[in-house]
């Protein structure tokens, strides 16, 4: 039961941003404002009880050489697909001629930040659709470095939100 919880709640934060997305290019064609991914977040966390044990843990990793290797290292494997300073593919949301999504955004706009640590990190060893795996390119190192660039452009609130869920799927995959 203790994995189910944080793991329920990424997979329905997920669909509902999914829905939200839908519905927004429904009435404008636009993506989901980064506000009501906010609120949504924030109900979500009540919906979950909230974790107020974890506020001490939700300090930002700062470390500024982390952060410069990780931007070089975009620069060097990721930026010619999810773009200069990780705006994505204007259409990312949208399915493409053969039926493949875009590279999203890592920039805090999409859905990067639903992801816990674990899941960025297989993610981009592994590969998706059409995303080539890095492992045998970048070590796990390397991979955190890029992940602490990326987050390092994710708004505050944003990423704390980020950091409660992380740290509450660490929990239950223990
Ligand atoms: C050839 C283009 C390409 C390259 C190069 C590439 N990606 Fe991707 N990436 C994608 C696509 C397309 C997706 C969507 C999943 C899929 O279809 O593979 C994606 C998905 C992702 C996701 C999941 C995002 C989410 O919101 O779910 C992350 C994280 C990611 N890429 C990080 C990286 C990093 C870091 C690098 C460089 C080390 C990189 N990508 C290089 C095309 C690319």
């Amino acid at each position: 039961m203790r994995m189910i919880k944080p793991i329920c709640l990424f997979m329905l934060s997920a669909v509902l941003v999914h829905s939200f997305s839908a519905y927004a290019e429904s009435v404008g064609g636009t993506a989901p404002k980064l506000d009501s991914l906010k609120d949504l977040m924030q109900e979500l966390n009540e919906i979950g009880g909230g974790d107020k044990g974890t506020q001490s843990l939700l300090t930002r990793n700062t470390d500024p050489d982390s952060v410069a290797r990780g931007a070089k290292l975009y620069s060097a494997n990721c930026v010619q697909c999810h773009g200069e300073g990780g705006i994505g593919a204007p259409n990312w949301h949208r399915r493409d001629a053969s039926g493949n999504y875009p590279p999203p955004p890592l920039n805090g706009s999409a859905h990067t930040w639903h992801h816990p640590k674990a899941q960025l990190l297989e993610m981009i060893r592994n590969g998706g659709v059409v995303m080539p795996a890095f492992s045998s390119q970048l070590d796990d190192t390397e991979i955190e470095d890029i992940i602490h660039w990326f987050q390092s452009l994710w708004p505050d609130e944003l990423y704390q939100a980020w950091a409660r869920q992380n740290e509450a799927y660490n929990r239950n995959v223990d």
